[in-house]
């Protein structure tokens, strides 16, 4: 090859790495992510979940903690999230995104509740938010198998019958052989109604409707309850 015909090719090297250079770089570069940030894609002011169900708007939009703090006990968040609770009833503040209705609301405070002789579904036991699951393992009764507890996030998506799995704790909750967290469930038929319509409320939607939800939440009136 000649020196002019060698110059060229170099020259046409260059160029190709001065112009494929940023990009391979942005790819492999740790900590230079071209992704948009959650604020920038969805926003929202000061949004920082990647989860994407009503609950998770409800939760933002009424400053509800949304897990326990490392080390945490959960009754000690569930007390916490309690007191955010009644501060923002007593203001009638709380603020229900689309879903997110009254009855889901309810729902929402059975499964918080841990010592209630009534509407007490101690389900945040074992289903601690923000994932909805303690990553252990539990046995239904004495004679089963421990199961790990599921998320119940996006239980839609998994076909999961809700009435059919709340069904099964009610059996749990009234066999003498169940551990204590089963044995804690005291539910009655509209608490059912209630706790499936707030398990609803955990299926994701996408930026856009999530936006929506949160611009378009409505203010929850409890002091006629
Ligand atoms: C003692 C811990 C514990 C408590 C308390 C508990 N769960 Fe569970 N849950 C589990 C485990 C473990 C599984 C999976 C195995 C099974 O079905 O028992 C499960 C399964 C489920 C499922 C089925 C999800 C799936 O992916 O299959 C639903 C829905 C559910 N629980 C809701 C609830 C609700 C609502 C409450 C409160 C009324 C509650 N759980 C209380 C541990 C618990």
């Amino acid at each position: 090859m000649t020196r002019t015909g060698t110059s060229i090719w170099l020259c046409f090297f260059g160029v190709l790495i001065m112009l494929t250079g940023p990009l391979i770089g942005a790819d492999t570069k740790p900590g230079k992510s071209p992704e948009k940030s959650i604020e920038q894609k969805t926003k929202i002011h000061r949004l920082d979940t990647q989860e994407r169900a009503p609950y998770d708007a409800f939760t933002y939009l009424n400053r509800i903690p949304a897990k326990a703090d490392e080390g945490e006990d959960i009754l000690d968040f569930t007390a916490r999230v309690y007191s955010r609770l009644a501060n923002q009833e007593g203001r009638i503040l709380i603020k229900l995104p689309q879903g997110m209705t009254r009855e889901a609301y309810l729902g929402y405070k059975i499964f918080l509740s841990t010592d209630a002789k009534v509407s007490n579904g101690n389900c945040v036991t074992c289903h601690a938010p923000d994932k909805f699951t303690d990553f252990k393992l539990h046995k239904l009764n004495v004679d089963s198998p421990p199961r790990p507890t599921p998320s119940l996030r996006n239980l839609t998506k998994r076909k999961i019958d809700l009435s059919k799995a709340l069904q099964a704790k009610l059996a749990a909750a009234k066999s003498p052989n169940a551990p204590k967290a089963y044995r804690n469930i005291h539910l009655n038929k509209m608490d059912l109604t209630h706790l499936q319509a707030f398990l609803k409320q955990l299926n994701d939607v996408d930026d856009k409707a999530f936006r929506e939800l949160i611009l378009n939440a409505k203010i929850l009136n409890t002091l006629l309850d």
